[in-house]
């Protein structure tokens, strides 16, 4: 069974200067969604298998299935999605998948979002407000005409008064007010929390952005008192995988692991050492069509269940805590850490 599905572009549209929006041509009840999650697109472009991530955009509710797409300098596959793609195209997407999501939308809501981190943001306002909960969103931006959604956004805003809030803050616009200048860094979340400090007791906070805005964040809530199962967050760049970011991997096993990978009910056994591939890697060598997208620890495609044995990753930004506890890896971090493994693809 094929991991990704053929579906046709419906619609592009430029939203800001760097950015478009592409939409799918999909059946609702095969591609069913909730806000917060992504869409991995395949394409095979030079002769290379190129996957990418991107969050949709629309709400389940919308008669639209949309992503958003930052142009990435020499990036294949949003070069193709900002030059190359038109109505009618068909291209490979895998269904949505993803954490980064909402349980009750009739509670109370905080985001803080930095550029193209605004897509699954969008997407769960949306459906906050519309199942009569509220949300306040901190959104930070070099400029106004750089900012991806500003009109969809504004118009929010007049549509529902009493349930949305926003902040814009912009780093290159001279605005009257001082806090909407600078960055989302920790001063400026100190302020704006400061500002009102009922933001503190809200039910989720949802922030999604380049790493250091998410720390940020998170630091400063995490300081100021919010729990941690409160903080949910998405990173919107691949880290770079260097030694200080890998976490340590705590394993006292230095030998070749009998892993069996279970893939679409398929078997695959190999041996793979400690030192070895990455469990993705060694998979799909030997044969399993084993689904990846960033192989950064980010998007959280290339997750598996560990039924037998250990392993251990080097780096994991998208697992909850919980989910490991319960034995999911990714895949595309980890190393085996028994003599005997069991890895299942198919139980996510
Ligand atoms: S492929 Fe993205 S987390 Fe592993």
């Amino acid at each position: 069974m094929s991991l990704f599905k053929v579906v046709k572009v419906k619609d592009v549209r430029k939203e800001t200067d760097d950015t478009v929006s592409v939409a799918f041509d999909v059946d609702k009840n095969e591609f069913r969604y909730q806000s917060g999650q992504y869409i991995t697109i395949q394409k095979e472009i030079d002769g290379e298998d190129i996957r990418r991530s991107y969050s949709l955009c629309s709400a389940p509710f919308e008669n639209d299935f949309r992503i958003a797409v930052k142009k990435i300098e020499q990036g294949k596959m949003s070069t193709l999605l900002h030059h190359n793609i038109n109505v009618g195209d068909e291209l490979n997407i895998m269904l949505p998948a993803g954490n980064f999501t909402i349980s009750d939308f009739s509670r109370k809501h905080i985001g803080f979002a930095a550029g193209s981190g605004i897509t699954p943001l969008l997407s769960m306002i949306k459906s906050t407000l519309k199942e009569g909960g509220s949300f306040v969103l901190f959104y930070g931006n070099r400029t106004e005409s750089s900012t991806i959604f500003k009109k969809e956004i504004d118009e929010l805003l007049v549509k529902y008064p009493n349930q949305f809030n926003v902040t814009y803050i912009y780093s290159r616009e001279n605005m009257a007010n001082e806090i909407q200048k600078g960055r989302i860094d920790n001063k400026k979340v100190n302020e704006l929390i400061k500002q009102d400090l009922e933001i503190l007791k809200a039910d989720g906070f949802y922030l999604c952005g380049p790493e250091n805005m998410i720390n940020a964040v998170k630091d400063t809530l995490y300081y100021l008192g919010v729990p941690k199962e409160k903080v949910h967050f998405e990173l919107f760049t691949t880290p770079v995988q260097t030694a200080e970011n890998k976490s340590k991997v705590v394993s006292d096993f230095k030998g070749t692991s009998q892993l069996t990978v279970i893939m679409d009910g398929e078997e695959f056994e190999f041996e793979l050492a400690y030192d070895g591939d990455f469990i993705l890697d060694a998979s799909i060598d030997h044969g399993a069509d084993a689904p990846f997208s960033c192989k950064g620890a980010v998007c959280c495609t290339c997750k598996a269940k560990v039924l037998e044995g250990k392993a251990v990753m080097e780096m994991n930004y998208s697992l909850s805590d919980e989910e490991v506890a319960q034995g999911y890896i990714l895949t595309c971090q980890s190393h085996p850490a028994s003599d005997k493994l069991v890895v299942d693809y198919d139980v996510t």
